[in-house]
């Protein structure tokens, strides 16, 4: 069984999709922590409702970056975990912490990486007129949203979106690409080499979406 730890910082809709995928599909894997930066994280009670131990690290409580870093470090390697998942974390990591979960830590990003990497990705992708938006699964990187891209999912973008209806469609495209994502990693079916991900059995590492307002809000 391979350990996952996941880091939320909010609601926790990713976690949510992630820990039923991991149940209802019989992942080789099991969520054995979720850590939160913050003690008001909706996703904390997602945990414990599935009966997944979680924790809090506050930020707010540390002392300083340093203190912050090295007692989250120190969270996560308690567990032992085989991978590190972020869902919706939002604390830029440290550059050491990065290292040491190379190739076994994975983010997923409201946006069609490399494009709109960052805060506020569908105002942005609105602003720029584009006409497709989406969501990136991918290593992680020491460079914030960026790093081997595992797997996109892309949504139309209407003419009559808002920052609110854009938002929705992509996170119901996260739920969808990120726990298949998370599911070839504990599988061992992801290569990396030059910074391509690959799947060995050759699954399709995109998805396209254009019905999918249904079942955007966590339930
Ligand atoms: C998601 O859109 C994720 O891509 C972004 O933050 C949001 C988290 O949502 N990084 P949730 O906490 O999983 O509901």
């Amino acid at each position: 069984m391979q350990r996952i730890v996941v880091l939320i910082s909010g609601r926790g809709s990713n976690l949510r999709a992630l820990l039923r995928a991991c149940a209802a599909e019989r992942w080789p894997a099991r969520v054995v922590a979720v850590v939160a930066d913050r003690p008001e994280a909706a996703g904390l009670d997602i945990a414990r409702d599935a009966g997944v131990p979680a924790q809090v690290v506050d930020h707010r409580a540390a002392a300083d970056r340093a203190a912050f870093d090295a007692a989250l470090a120190a969270a996560v390697e308690a567990q032992a975990p085989d991978f590190v998942v972020l869902a919706g974390f939002m604390r830029i990591l440290d550059a050491a912490f990065v290292r040491r979960w190379d190739g076994r830590m994975l983010n997923v990003h409201p946006s069609l990486l490399p494009a709109f990497p960052g805060l506020h990705t569908h105002r942005r992708a609105l602003e720029a007129g584009c006409k497709i938006a989406g969501a990136t699964v991918h290593f992680v990187t020491p460079t914030l949203d960026h790093g081997p891209i595992v797997l996109q999912g892309a949504v139309p973008v209407r003419a009559d979106d808002t920052e609110e209806t854009l938002a929705a469609r992509v996170l119901a495209c996260e739920h969808l690409i990120y726990p298949r994502a998370v599911r070839w990693a504990v599988e061992g079916a992801l290569r990396v080499r030059g910074g391509r991900v690959t799947h060995a059995g050759g699954a399709p590492q995109w998805l396209m979406l254009d019905a999918c307002d249904a079942a955007v809000a966590p339930r």
